[in-house]
């Protein structure tokens, strides 16, 4: 059986960095580690070390995609939570054997080739998860 292992980030969705900054970086005193461009899902993302995991403040970088329209939606707030699993495709088969409701049925490949899934809120009592195998 899959097995997930840790939490590897909370997202939270933003729509500018300065204000948010303001107060997990400058209040909370959490460090940014880098500031990121991901064109993949047309936004960019600051990244807070948290010990084992991390903060990810999530800006959309466009008006029209799924973020920018999530956000427009219900406004700025937790986007998604992260668990890391030792094995995603074994997890994903688990889940759907359950009836759980998958946004991606087959993982998706990032360029650092971390293998990344979406379980849809309707089946997580009003959470998005996100699964994460890293590259080994
Ligand atoms: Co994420």
């Amino acid at each position: 059986m899959a097995k997930v292992t840790r939490i590897d980030h909370v997202a939270i969705l933003v729509a500018d960095l300065d204000a948010p900054l303001a107060f997990w970086r400058d209040a909370l005193g959490i460090d940014v580690s880098h500031v990121k461009d991901i064109p993949t899902e047309m936004a960019q993302i600051a990244f807070l070390p948290t010990g084992g995991s991390e903060v990810e403040l999530v800006k959309p970088t466009t008006a029209d995609s799924g973020l920018a329209k999530y956000l427009e939606k219900r406004g700025p707030g937790m986007h998604h939570l992260c668990l890391e699993v030792d094995d995603i495709e074994g997890m994903l088969a688990q889940l759907k054997a359950k009836g759980i409701q998958l946004i991606n049925e087959q993982p998706k490949v990032s360029a650092e080739g971390k293998k990344y899934a979406f379980i849809h809120p309707k089946s997580a009592f009003g959470v998005m998860v996100e699964l994460y195998e890293l590259p080994k």
